[in-house]
């Protein structure tokens, strides 16, 4: 018999969750409702989806979920299912979390909550102070860190292979405030993304992002940054243009730029690192392949079957052979494997210390260099990131 992608010892490992968000409404819920049944580590057995009553109990029904367990509100929610439940899914909007979460950790249930953890670093400082004093478990999905290309990138770089580390330039350029519908309508992006917020709303939809992929690849943290934020777009009056130079810690050199007034960007994400041995690029919207430059000038495109490869390699990875590309919803599920493995060692009272995972500290952090870019900005001076 062949054995599963999985591997044997892997299968039949069920954490039953529930989500908050992530209704038919929303943007984000069918891609972790697909994430989270891939690898069959989850399974999705009760929530509050919506706040609008009939797509809450049509969201349920689509979902599979009894429709005795799904709920009109979130206090109702928690108390019934406070016993059933190995963890809540937070994909409500990002302001909404930090309430949220203080309530699920109050009923004592393990939270996995989408990006941006919070709107602003001392309420996610607020959230890691209880999980490390009160021993609650949050951990948060960084979705782009779990294609498998993106962890080989960071193997590549603690491997030294492309020697020392000369720069690091991090890019999410996307459309969305500026680009119109096919009738010539402006964009209209949900109400709480029309708003900016501590952090404006597109550096905690993108800028959160691109310091969170920094930061994995090079396991090193930002120093200090000098940034520029600006309007352009159709939408409000709102910052939705950003670029900063910085450093990290150990001095190299870093670009960061997002935006959603690029147009032609549908989800621009990209990182170029370049090293004294060769350097390396990846594009998100083509999430199978590095590009690879060698000292000795040749130019290299590597997949999950080039010889250099070693954790895209792995069988996990494998759900098909190489040349059938896996996509976002894979690398979301990539993700999702991991957070299983930690929920399972905190179930079990073991430590954890799992390097694809984000914890609600590191939120906290990349929070914070955020918001020391944008008050770079304001004062036109570089700032030092607060730790
Ligand atoms: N990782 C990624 O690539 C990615 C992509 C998109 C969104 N996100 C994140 O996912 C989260 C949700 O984003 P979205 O674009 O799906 O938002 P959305 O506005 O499209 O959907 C929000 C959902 O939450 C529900 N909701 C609203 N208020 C609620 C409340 N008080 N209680 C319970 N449910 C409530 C809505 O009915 C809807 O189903 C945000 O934090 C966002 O940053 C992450």
């Amino acid at each position: 018999m062949r054995m599963s992608y999985l591997g044997k010892r892997e299968v039949n490992i069920t954490m039953k969750v529930g989500f908050i968000g992530g209704g038919l409404d929303s943007a984000i819920g069918s891609a972790h409702f697909a994430a989270i049944n891939i690898d069959r580590k989850y399974s999705l057995d009760a929530g509050m989806f919506s706040i609008d009553e009939s797509i809450n109990f049509s969201s349920g029904e689509f979902y599979g979920v009894d429709k005795n367990r799904v709920y009109a509100n979130i206090s109702d929610f928690l108390s019934a299912e406070q016993n059933n439940l190995d963890a809540v899914l937070v994909l409500s909007p990002t302001p909404l979390h930090f309430e949220h979460i203080n309530h699920i950790f109050d009923a004592g249930i393990p939270v996995i909550s989408e990006k941006a953890l919070c709107t602003n670093s001392k309420d996610a400082e607020v959230l890691a102070r209880r999980a490390t004093s009160e021993n609650k478990f949050l951990s948060v999905t960084f979705t782009y860190t779990g294609y498998p290309m993106v962890r080989e990138i960071k193997r590549m770089i603690s491997d030294g292979i492309l020697g020392d580390v000369l720069s690091v330039h991090v890019e999410m350029p996307q459309e969305s405030f500026i680009r119109s519908s096919a009738s010539g309508t402006k964009p209209q992006p949900q109400a709480w993304r029309q708003l900016d917020y501590e952090i404006p709303s597109v550096t905690l939809d993108l800028g959160s992002h691109v310091v969170n992929l920094l930061e994995f690849i090079t396991g090193n943290q930002v120093a200090r940054v000098s940034g520029i934020a600006s309007h352009a777009g159709d939408v409000s009056a709102l910052v939705d243009n950003v670029l900063a130079i910085g450093e990290l810690h150990n001095g190299t050199p870093i670009s960061l730029n997002w935006n959603k007034v690029s147009l032609g960007k549908r989800n621009g994400l990209a990182c170029t690192i370049y090293g004294s041995n060769g350097s390396i690029s990846w594009e998100q919207e083509n999430p199978e392949y590095l590009r690879y430059g060698a000292k000795d000038g040749a130019i290299q495109i590597i997949d999950r079957s080039h010889a250099m490869v070693k954790v895209a390699a792995e069988r996990r990875y494998q759900r098909f052979k190489v040349g059938h590309p896996a996509g976002y919803i894979e690398a979301f599920a990539n993700l999702y494997h991991d957070i299983a493995e930690d929920l399972t060692s905190f179930k079990a009272g073991r430590k954890f210390d799992n390097p694809y995972t984000h914890s609600a500290a590191d939120s906290a952090d990349g929070l914070r260099v955020l918001e020391a870019l944008h008050e770079s900005a304001a004062k036109k001076e570089w700032i030092e990131i607060r730790r």
